[in-house]
């Protein structure tokens, strides 16, 4: 279903009413317009899901949703399934943010759940893994991040990983203004590419990595040049029309 392309996806988080999006979105499309060569997609809360995808009909812009439950029916009160968001027309789906690993009680394990829910119902999973400043400092980042991935991709069909995306997201670096280097975000793609690669082979490399963390206008065109890195999640910058399109038009000379 993806295509290899790099991919461009604004996480709302918390943010927008219904017509705040429609207002939003008239705003973001003309923007990126002209803009190939790139999967762009948006991320709005679930209330917004239905306003969003009328407003993208037509558009090269494709939705996202924040999170997804792991069964695909039943008696699960405030709980949303896969099923329903593939038929508002959502392609991907965020999973495992560390704000729901943080406030919200996910885990590994639910993760995992909600990556095989995500792909029967034929959705995009974008897995978010990403180490606390702790293990960073003491040496323990690869470690950390390595297991999210192996935990999150296991009972993954090797079919599947083209259809995976994972996103690089250091916790340290999100909303902080703290954006990774470029060396540590190519060294964590590496090991992410080659924990996926140890388990899968070479069907592991269609799996998109993307990074995470305080991406903006201005660190955009670096972090895309970073060896490994096939896209970005954006958080902050994401809700600024201006700055989104900015970031969807990266240049890598
Ligand atoms: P940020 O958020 O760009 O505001 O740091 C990124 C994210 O949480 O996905």
């Amino acid at each position: 279903m993806t295509d290899g392309r790099p991919l461009i996806l604004g996480n709302w988080k918390m943010h927008r009413t219904p017509s705040e999006t429609t207002a939003f979105l008239g705003d973001l499309l003309p923007r990126v317009q002209g803009v190939t060569g790139r999967d762009i997609a948006v991320a709005p809360p679930y209330t917004c899901l239905a306003a969003a995808g009328e407003a993208l009909r037509g558009s090269a812009v494709s939705l996202a949703a924040q999170d997804v439950f792991w069964e695909d029916q039943g008696a699960y009160t405030g709980a949303i399934s896969a099923p329903m968001l593939q038929d508002l027309g959502v392609r991907y789906v965020i999973v495992g943010h560390s704000e729901r690993r943080q406030h919200q009680g996910e885990t590994d394990h639910t993760v995992r759940l909600k990556v095989q829910a995500a792909l029967r119902a034929d959705l995009v999973p974008v897995v978010c893994v990403g180490e606390q400043e702790t293990a960073r400092v003491s040496g323990r980042a690869d470690t950390v991040v390595r297991g999210q991935v192996l935990r999150a991709l296991e009972e993954t069909a090797p079919g599947d990983l083209r259809n995976i995306v994972v996103a690089y997201e250091p916790i340290w670096a999100i909303g902080t203004g703290r954006t990774a280097t470029p060396s540590d975000i190519a060294g964590m793609h590496a090991v992410i590419r080659s924990e996926i690669e140890r388990v899968f082979g070479g069907p592991g490399a269609a799996v998109r990595v993307l990074y995470g963390g305080s991406v903006t206008p201005a660190t955009i065109d670096v972090i895309m040049a970073a060896p490994g890195v096939q896209g970005v999640l954006v958080g902050g910058a994401s809700l600024r029309a201006a700055d989104f399109a900015r970031i969807a038009a990266y240049r890598v000379d």
